[in-house]
């Protein structure tokens, strides 16, 4: 096969980057994405905020991440830092690699990162009315991508926006490409995105709560959207979301975020049928199912945490129904690979999947607990303590 320099010295499946030095990546090399120990911190005056602690997870071809967690958990900082638009100060990325294709995105040149950047790494994001130019007609900021990035002339690059505006399903296409960003609704506002947002081919998509706004039936339609064009393409997708029940059906593999850390990474159907972290299981409690009576809903109690001041342990342990005096005190809880693509950060996890962790201070019938040498790994003393307070094995 013959090289195929791109601009930005990253090749493209199967193709060669020219010896400058940089990377040559097949499919068989790696993940297209690999982003490992990610730290990103923002220093504030009232303090420093551990945005993103250690964080380390991939995306292969053809692949659908979910990142999932409440306001403040890290998410779209993430996707900053990914993308190389972290506001910058006060964020900095303190440690870590971004492997795209083999190549360290932190180590970029800015003008090799520029080109990575929306033409190899798309985003969309949540208010797509700000993101688009309220003057210009979306036809034309549309065709702009072609004309700009791929030297189409001004017919070919029309053809090309009303094309992409069909694939979107925006109905009467050639006539809307007329219309300026205000005179669509939210839902086909958010259609514009993504079809600029796909002009150039991109390799990964990251949408940061791309239907946050829209309302429930428009948020299934644009959500089936980006599921269809991902197989479509083989494009890798990362969608953020503060929503598990919006991702369900896209979503391979959900990764959960609380304060900074990834808490619990698995596949989607794992996750729903036996969550391996309590925030994870507080999560899937809070989201509604047809089934449910109503105000039998349960939110998780309290609040995340502010970055500049994480507890100490677990930092999940001031809301966690099943905290013990283990969960109160460092070492942080960490990641573990139970197999199967899982891991979860909780002393309990095993207990818990095992369906035998009731809530702190519960009593727990004598007759089911186990004896401590079971727990393979745990100190006898932390475990003895443990069963004390009411946690069955
Ligand atoms: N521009 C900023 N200035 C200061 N701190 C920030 C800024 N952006 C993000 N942060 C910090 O990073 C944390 C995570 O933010 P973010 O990733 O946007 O959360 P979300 O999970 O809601 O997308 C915030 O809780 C805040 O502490
Ligand atoms: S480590 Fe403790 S506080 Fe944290 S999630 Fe597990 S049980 Fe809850
Ligand atoms: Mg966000």
């Amino acid at each position: 096969m013959a090289a195929k320099k791109s601009d930005d010295g990253i090749g493209r499946v199967g193709t060669l980057a020219e010896p400058t030095g940089m990377q040559v990546w097949s499919p068989n090399d790696g993940h297209l994405l690999d982003v490992q120990n990610l730290a990103v911190e923002f220093r504030t005056r009232d303090g420093v905020a551990k945005a993103i602690n250690r964080a380390s997870f991939h995306l292969d071809q053809g692949e659908s991440l979910a990142i999932l967690g409440e306001s403040g958990s890290g998410k779209s900082v993430t996707a900053q830092a990914i993308m190389g638009i972290l506001d910058s100060p006060p964020g900095f990325v303190t440690g870590g690699q971004v492997f795209f294709r083999g190549v360290d995105l932190l180590k970029l040149p800015e003008d090799q990162r520029r080109m990575v950047r929306g033409q190899r790494i798309a985003m969309i994001f949540q208010d797509a009315l700000s993101a688009l130019n309220p003057v210009f007609t979306v036809g034309w900021q549309i065709a702009e991508m072609f004309r700009v990035h791929k030297g189409l002339n001004k017919s070919d690059a029309r053809a090309e926006a009303i094309r992409l505006m069909e694939r979107v399903n925006i109905p009467a296409a050639a006539q809307r490409a007329g219309n300026f960003p205000h005179q669509f609704s939210g839902g086909m506002r958010q259609r514009i995105m993504i079809a600029m947002a796909l002009a150039l081919d991109p390799e990964i998509l990251i949408a940061d709560e791309p239907t946050t706004a829209l309302d429930v039936t428009v948020q299934a339609q644009i959500m089936e959207l980006l599921g269809e064009l991902q197989a479509e393409t083989g494009m890798g997708l990362i969608l953020i979301t503060h929503d598990l029940g919006v991702v369900a059906d896209v979503a391979d593999r959900i990764n959960v975020m609380y304060a900074g850390r990834i808490v619990e990474a698995a596949e989607v159907h794992d996750l729903y049928a036996h969550p391996a972290h309590p925030y994870t299981e507080g999560l899937l409690e809070s989201i509604p199912r047809l089934d449910q009576v109503a105000g039998e809903l349960k939110a998780i109690g309290g609040l995340p945490p502010n970055l500049t001041r994480i507890p100490a342990g677990c930092a999940f342990n001031p809301r966690c129904r099943y905290a013990q005096d283990i969960c109160r005190v460092d070492p942080v809880p960490p990641l573990v690979e139970l197999g199967g693509g899982r891991s979860s950060a909780c002393h309990f996890t095993h207990e818990l999947l095992a369906g035998k962790l009731v809530p702190a201070g519960k009593l727990v019938p004598a007759a089911t607990q186990v004896p401590t040498a079971t727990r393979a790994n745990r100190a006898a003393s932390e475990v003895a303590a443990v069963i004390e307070e009411g946690i069955d094995e």
